[in-house]
């Protein structure tokens, strides 16, 4: 473990988490926006404070064409509207995954809607996409001087992509196509979100000829906007709750229909790994984040890793620096954090970036 890692851990530990864990009542979704809000209003001077204190991503790494600094992003659904985009890199990430957006604002689903079960260091959620839409999020990129490929705020950016709502699952595509024109602007990377277990419909976008039509439809659309940088990667990103036959289905699509890479896993279905402590909120309906997930989401991307040739994003369960390690060396070219990163803070991301981590290209 390195000095900066270790000091940045205990300082998390002692001081942070447990201020923040108390904060608002201890109602987690207060606390995550304050924190999205804290991060997102912190002016130059105060990031690069910041930036000094976490230290800077080392690694670096191609993926599909896009040079990332670092190999430990911000997973998806951390900044759904890009509020905190400026204060990623000031953590030492290496890249950020805005969103889950949608193509229509929408609220999401009741609260409570998001639970932490500290003795398991992990999380339930069913957020449900809650959202100000892609046309807002494309507004404020624009506004912060965003450009795909530019590095505006110091680090690569991905833009998730989900279905709104209301679009049945029918009428998909249009939905998913709407909000790649609005974003791909400022996105040095798409991905199409079809593994939230919160959006009634929407895993069934993984089957094989549902997916077929979407991936191929939406490189159709990204290959129409003119670039210098060319079309922009579309990655897709799954669920651990797959079979093996389906993870090959997936696998073969997108090989097949011009996704770039994979992003494994979202949150599972499964209740597996659970602290006695936490075992009353198992039927809390949602997606489980987490110590609970490790060991499957290696497993996932063990078996892509060796089945193609396309990049993967392993994210699930890194709580360690030895997690991300092994997600590494399981053939993972990048990694991505939430819930490690919500128990443990920066402390986690400086410690990834102490490894010397896997091949550069
Ligand atoms: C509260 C919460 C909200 C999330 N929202 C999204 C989302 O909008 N889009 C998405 O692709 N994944 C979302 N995720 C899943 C994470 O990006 C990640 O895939 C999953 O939590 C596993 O990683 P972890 O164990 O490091 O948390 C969310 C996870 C949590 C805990």
């Amino acid at each position: 473990m390195s000095l900066r890692s270790a000091v940045l851990d205990v300082g998390y530990a002692s001081v942070v988490r447990p201020a923040l864990f108390r904060a608002h009542g201890g109602d987690p979704e207060l606390i995550h926006e304050s924190l999205i809000g804290f991060l997102g209003g912190l002016g130059p001077a105060a990031r690069s404070a910041l930036r000094l204190v976490s230290g800077g991503p080392t690694s670096p790494v191609t993926v599909a064409g896009v040079r990332f600094p670092g190999r430990v992003g911000v997973a998806a659904g951390l900044d759904k509207d890009a509020r905190a985009v400026e204060a990623w890199s000031a953590l030492g990430f290496g890249f950020a995954e805005l969103g889950t957006v949608t193509a229509l604002a929408q609220p999401g689903n009741d609260r409570p809607r998001l639970y932490r079960l500290k003795s398991s260091q992990a999380i339930i959620n069913r957020m449900g996409f809650n959202n100000a839409g892609a046309k807002a999020m494309a507004d404020r990129l624009y506004s912060l001087g965003v450009r795909r490929g530019e590095l505006t705020c110091g680090i690569p950016l991905g833009i998730s992509l989900g279905k709104s709502k209301v679009t049945p699952v029918a009428d998909a595509v249009p939905d998913y196509v709407a909000s790649l024109r609005m974003l791909a602007p400022y996105a040095d990377y798409i991905a199409i979100n079809v593994s939230s277990p919160n959006t009634p419909g929407l895993r069934t976008l993984q089957e094989g000829d549902l997916l077929r039509d979407l991936l191929t439809s939406l490189t159709r659309e990204a290959s129409q906007i003119v670039h210098p940088l060319g079309p922009v990667p579309i990655f897709v990103k799954i669920a651990p709750d797959l079979s093996d036959a389906q993870l090959d289905e997936v696998i073969g699509v997108v090989t097949d229909h011009g996704g770039r890479g994979i992003i494994a896993t979202n949150t599972t279905l499964a209740r597996d790994g659970l602290a006695p402590a936490d075992r009353h909120l198992a039927d809390q309906a949602g997606g489980l984040s987490g110590a609970p997930l490790t060991a499957r989401a290696l497993q996932v991307v063990t078996r892509i890793a060796a089945s193609t040739t396309l990049p993967v994003i392993g994210v699930g369960g890194i709580m360690s620096p030895d997690d991300a390690t092994r997600m590494i060396d399981a053939g993972a070219r990048l990694v991505q954090v939430y819930t490690g990163f919500i128990y443990s803070g920066n402390g986690l991301v400086a410690g990834i970036n102490a490894r010397q981590l896997g091949r550069t290209t």
